[in-house]
């Protein structure tokens, strides 16, 4: 892994995205300041100057149909959860990859492919850990920080280069089989067992669901209460906090 290091930069996927042609595949580019730092939907992303990783990964993946591109966002969300558990911190994966630890949000990654033809030809894997960062004051519902959970304080280039370690290894496994990490995907589901609330975005309909799959292409499978099974893509239904 290569690393490049900014002071500040708009946001790091825009970043990559506007530095590709000179990005070596395989360089993950962190800022100690995001001024326009992008979440999912069209979210801001919060993160105080020099206390979270604000970091993205550009990288070739050769060999990757668009058809498999669930599986970089299953090896990019397993990647960040082996960081956390490397620091002692038990995270799982909210569908489809928001970082949890108990009914917390960790950290959220977003990440912009652009196709060309069948095959992915670049991907961008934004990731935002909030490592040191002790009080969040937009209203993003439950964050939470390494050191709110465990009162340490952590050096934020070392927590990088664990981050960048654990990409390039998960990213790896899917190489030639993106299929490799759907079973750790799902055992590592956030509400994986038992029945929980949802809320369908378009209709407004709630409802109480568990879990029956992610399929391979990062559909969610819900076996309702009411004994219908609906099955759904990002962002057509969220959970209930
Ligand atoms: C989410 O909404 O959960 C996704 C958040 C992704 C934030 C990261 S921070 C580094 C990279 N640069 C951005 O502007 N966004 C991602």
């Amino acid at each position: 892994m290569r690393y490049v290091r900014v002071e500040q930069t708009d946001s790091t996927n825009s970043f990559v995205r506007e530095h590709a042609e000179s990005l070596e595949s395989g360089t993950l580019v962190w800022a100690l300041e995001q001024t326009h730092g992008r979440g999912q939907r069209g979210n801001s992303w919060e993160a105080t100057p020099g206390m979270n990783v604000t970091a993205s990964l550009c990288f070739r993946p050769s060999g990757i149909h668009a058809r498999d591109q669930f599986a970089i966002s299953e090896a990019v969300a397993l990647a960040v959860s082996a960081t956390l558990r490397d620091y002692g911190i038990e995270a799982r994966v909210k569908w489809p990859n928001d970082i949890y630890v108990a009914d917390k949000k960790i950290a959220g990654i977003l990440i912009e492919n652009s196709i060309m033809g069948t095959d992915i030809e670049r991907s961008i894997a934004g990731i935002g850990l909030n490592v040191n960062q002790e009080e969040f004051l937009s209203d993003a519902p439950n964050p939470v920080s390494m050191r709110q959970i465990s009162g340490e304080e952590y050096p934020l280039e070392e927590v990088v280069r664990s981050l960048g370690a654990r990409l390039e290894e998960y990213l790896e496994k899917i190489k030639g089989d993106p299929e490799a990490l759907h079973g750790e995907y799902k055992n590592l589901l956030w509400r994986g067992a038992g029945s929980f609330q949802y809320r369908e975005r378009e209709s407004g309909e709630e409802f109480s669901a568990r879990i029956a799959d992610v399929e391979l292409s990062g559909h969610l499978v819900l076996a309702a209460a009411d004994g219908s099974t609906r099955r759904y893509a990002f962002k057509e239904v969220e959970f209930l906090l």
